[in-house]
């Protein structure tokens, strides 16, 4: 599916609705994943900051690009952690199989969500929803949601 949104504030609302689908969704075998791609300053961090406030996490989401990783506790009974990976500064997909992220993804509790998932793409599960950003002008983005 396609959006397009006009103002940081709208693609929050979008991330919004998914996260409130996701929330009231059965999990699957594994984490839920989605992996956000787009350039510098496309909307992933804000994107997953709409997505955090609609599922009550209270903390400032900022990119973690020097933690790599951060979490946050999900007070629901389906889902446990919402997890934040930041693989801009990795090189390959290698540097995050040495975090330990193979338990995390194989945990059906856990909701994760990656920027810049183009750089770790064989360490992601098949199944997962790729959400790519793209400029349109200083306030809009086109924002395409896939579902893998
Ligand atoms: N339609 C929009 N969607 C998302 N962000 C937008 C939009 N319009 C303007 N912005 C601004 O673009 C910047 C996006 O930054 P950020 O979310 O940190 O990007 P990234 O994490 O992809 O590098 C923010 O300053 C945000 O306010
Ligand atoms: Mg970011």
């Amino acid at each position: 599916m396609i959006f397009k949104t006009r103002g940081a504030k709208e693609t929050q609302k979008l991330a919004a609705n998914l996260a409130q689908k996701t929330a009231n969704s059965k999990p699957l075998k594994h984490a839920r994943i989605f992996a956000l791609e787009g350039e510098l300053g496309a909307g992933k961090t804000t994107f997953i900051q709409g997505f955090a406030k609609a599922l009550k996490i209270r903390q400032r989401i900022t990119s973690p690009t020097f933690v790599l990783m951060r979490h946050y506790k999900l007070k629901t009974i389906n889902w446990k952690l919402l997890v934040h990976i930041d693989a801009f500064r990795l090189r390959d997909w290698h540097d995050l199989a040495s975090l330990g992220v193979k338990d995390i993804f194989a945990d059906p509790g856990n909701i994760i969500l990656i920027e810049w998932a183009e750089r770790v793409r064989p360490i992601l599960p098949q199944k997962r929803i790729k959400i790519h950003i793209d400029h349109l002008g200083n306030n809009t983005r086109k924002i395409t949601i896939t579902e893998k």
